[in-house]
């Protein structure tokens, strides 16, 4: 579903814009400093696969934009991309689309192991680039990216939709405004129970389509899933894990995939504070979700509700029963009421906008880049936000496959005041 950004602000209580400044300083692409209106963004489709194409759907809906090219190299891309723009040029090789002086900017949404080339190349080019997360195939990579940002001043945004998601933006303002107490922990999984595999038309084509399957191509449930979750953590508590560790294996699908299937991750603050990230893809009970846990309230943020640590009295009727309860469970010999375990909270909670989610950011991070695109002005934290999301889980990834506990690698630190990373600081973490 597009989102107008209007309906955004509105959701968010925040038309004038600006409010929102602390937490999440991206919102400034909207701050409206230049009409845009009359303006189309002429732009590029780099790899319209699954996600290209769902991003395409929302960039031909925006009369700002003019999708003016894509470039792929397998057939039934191409064709199902001219279904949403028929009136595309096509090209079979990326550098011919880039050699294109109308482009201005261009999405990149091919596998994970293409990006990195395909960004310089594009910067390179003087194209304004937005690249799908994770954005590097290792941190060396994306540290060569987020520098070629740097280096030639182009726009540079990445697939992390939560930072424009209404339901993250205004749950992260009430987390840094206290109104959960202490965030002491945040706890974040993706399971599914399904194999992750897609339809392949000839046997030839198995690593080309499934590349999110094999080494070469992939990280597997690190880069696909967790490079979003981890964000959200870090989002929460205002900065960098300094170690990591973590477990991964393959327990279920033991179909000659090389990724893992099955991973729990724990990084760790410099206070003791806590980020737990897991995957397991042959369960699916408690499907995704990121746990912000205060010592006032916990936040659900795929569920798009808060909870309260202390509820509010309980209706007579359940007082009752719960006295009931007492009064059997207080009878018995081996013990009294300490016996009763701490199970879950029933609290039902509020939803963060006072509804249910009906959107999940992506049509507006597409909305947030033209406009940066058209003004040239690169909002504040937009790359930084999804460089770090990259390290968080090549570096997590890392930890897996070396079986060790890792600190931070220094060396990816970048300036970024948010996380206390600004040049001066990092020397002194
Ligand atoms: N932000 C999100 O929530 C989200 C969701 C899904 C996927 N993604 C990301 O989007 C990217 C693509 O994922 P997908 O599921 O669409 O994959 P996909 O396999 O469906 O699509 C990839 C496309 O790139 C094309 N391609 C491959 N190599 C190319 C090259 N050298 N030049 C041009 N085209 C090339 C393929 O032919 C295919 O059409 C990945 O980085 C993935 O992590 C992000």
């Amino acid at each position: 579903m597009r989102q107008d950004r209007r309906e955004f602000l509105k959701a968010l209580g925040l038309l004038g814009g600006g409010l929102l400044a602390a937490t999440s300083p991206w919102l400034n692409v909207f701050a409206e400093v230049k009409d845009t209106s009359a303006e189309r963004l002429r732009l590029g489709i780099i790899g319209p696969g699954s996600r290209g194409r769902l991003l395409m759907g929302f960039l031909a809906k925006n009369p700002k934009v003019d999708i003016v090219a894509i470039a792929d190299i397998y057939q039934p891309s191409i064709d199902a991309a001219l279904e949403i723009v028929p009136t595309a040029k096509v090209y079979k090789n990326y550098r011919r689309l880039l050699e294109d002086k109308r482009i201005q900017a261009v999405l990149v949404a091919t596998p994970l192991n293409t990006h990195c080339q395909i960004v310089l190349d594009a910067m390179e080019a003087g194209k304004h680039v937005y690249c799908e997360k994770t954005i590097g195939y290792d941190m060396a990579q994306c540290k060569k990216m987020y520098d070629k940002h740097l280096e030639t001043g182009l726009v540079f945004f990445t697939g992390q939709q939560r930072l424009f998601d209404p339901r993250y933006v205004k749950a992260m303002q009430m987390v840094h405004d206290g109104v959960f107490g202490e965030v002491t922990k945040v706890r974040s999984w993706w399971n599914r129970n399904r194999d992750w595999r897609r339809d392949v038309p000839e046997p030839r084509l198995e690593k080309f389509i499934n590349w999110r399957l094999y080494k070469a191509s992939s990280k597997g449930l690190m880069t696909e899933l967790a490079c979003h979750q981890l964000q959200v953590g870090t989002w929460a508590l205002g900065k960098l894990p300094a170690q990591v560790m973590g477990h991964g294996s393959i327990n279920y699908w033991k179909d000659g995939r090389e990724v893992y299937d099955n991973i729990s991750t724990l990084y760790i603050f410099d206070d003791g504070k806590k980020m737990e990230w897991g995957s397991d893809i042959a369960n699916k009970f408690y499907g995704l979700e990121e746990q912000i846990l205060g010592s006032k309230g916990t936040v659900e943020l795929e569920r798009g509700k808060f909870f309260y640590e202390e509820i509010a009295p309980q209706p007579a009727f359940i007082q009752m029963i719960n006295e009931w309860q007492q009064d059997i469970f207080g009878d018995t010999a081996f013990a009294g009421t300490s016996w009763v375990a701490e199970t879950a909270n029933p609290n039902r909670g509020e939803y963060i906008l006072g509804k249910k989610p009906e959107v999940d950011g992506s049509s507006l991070l597409t909305e947030a880049f033209v406009e940066a695109a058209l003004t040239g002005r690169q909002p504040a934290g937009i790359a930084e936000e999804g460089y770090y999301a990259s390290i968080l889980c090549l570096w997590g990834h890392e930890a897996i496959t070396r079986n060790e506990r890792l600190d931070f690698p220094k060396e990816y630190y970048i300036d970024y005041d948010v996380y206390g990373t600004s040049e001066s600081q990092a020397a002194e973490i």
